[in-house]
């Protein structure tokens, strides 16, 4: 079973490096793939209120067995929940469907900032931390802009940014900013929501060290610094994608990944993202 390194966070605690992401993910699967994942080594597991699946999140919590203080578990609030108090009525939902006292973190999902909820929702979060229920607070697809003005404004610096990113998008930039600040990049749809398995150089490197498509972009981003947040409801994948620390991608390697950026997104772009 692999053990997956802790990273430092700014508040002084620490984030297992590998999560095991479970958007998209329905909550009567949620369960058994949640399970499997901890029986593959996984202790840190993002979801969302917008999953819709934090319930069978918290099943698998519940019948995990594990010791509650050897899991890591991630919930957001979600954009249509944004607001002051709006967010601390959703931060109670939240816990209430996994069934958990705390959050290790909870994160603002998105800036939405047609909206202009964002910092409001961040001094929520800033609250909710004071109490002790997240134990660990922070952002998802924040950019810069977004970043500096909770900053400036709080004085408070989110732990995390979980923004997507793989080799199309490697987010050089935001990652700069973020290690400005002391934030950990956390990138999510690490294999572009499965996009990039069948591509070419990937595959090469693969074959190189013997291992899959999907090794190879989880522990590029390991090899960055990042926290990384592999999904799949697939058993063999779930263990395939944290069984990552058997081998090293080198300098060429990475020169190589590198060479793939396009700038392509399989998600929307923060600075234009405001759905509900
Ligand atoms: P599935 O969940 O059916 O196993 P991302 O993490 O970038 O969002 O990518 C998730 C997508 O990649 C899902 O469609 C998932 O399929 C697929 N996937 C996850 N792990 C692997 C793997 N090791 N090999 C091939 N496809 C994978």
């Amino acid at each position: 079973m692999s053990t997956v390194p802790l990273l430092p966070m700014n508040d002084g605690r620490y984030i297992p490096q590998i999560g095991f992401g479970v958007w998209q993910v329905p909550d009567d699967i949620v369960t058994e793939a949640t399970l499997t994942a901890f029986d593959a080594g996984y202790r840190h597991v993002d979801t969302a209120a917008v999953y819709g699946n934090e319930r069978g999140v918290g099943e698998a919590i519940a019948r995990s067995g594990l010791d509650r203080d050897d899991l890591f578990i991630t919930t957001k609030v979600w954009n249509d929940r944004q607001g002051y108090e709006q967010t601390m009525r959703a931060f109670e939902t939240s816990l209430g469907l996994l069934g958990i006292d705390e959050v290790d973190l909870y994160l603002v999902h998105w800036p939405t900032p047609a909206r202009d909820l964002y910092l409001d929702t961040w001094k929520a979060l800033i609250d909710i931390h004071a109490t002790g229920r997240a134990r660990s607070i922070g952002v998802s697809n924040f950019h810069e802009a977004h970043l500096v003005r909770i900053i400036d404004e709080t004085g408070v610096i989110p732990v995390l940014n979980q923004i997507e990113l793989h080799p199309w998008l490697p987010q050089t930039h935001l990652r700069e900013v973020d290690a400005k600040f002391g934030i950990l990049t956390e990138g999510w749809s690490p294999l572009g929501s499965g996009q990039l398995i069948d591509d070419p150089v990937i595959g090469s490197i693969a074959s190189k060290h013997g291992c899959t498509a999907a090794q190879v972009m989880v522990r590029w981003q390991i090899q960055l610094g990042n926290v990384v947040l592999p999904k799949s409801v697939t058993p063999e994948r779930i263990r395939q994608n944290i069984d990552v620390f058997g081998f090293s991608l080198d300098a060429e390697d990475m020169a190589q990944i590198a060479g793939l950026e396009s700038g392509k997104r399989t998600g929307p772009n923060p600075d234009e993202f405001n759905e509900l």
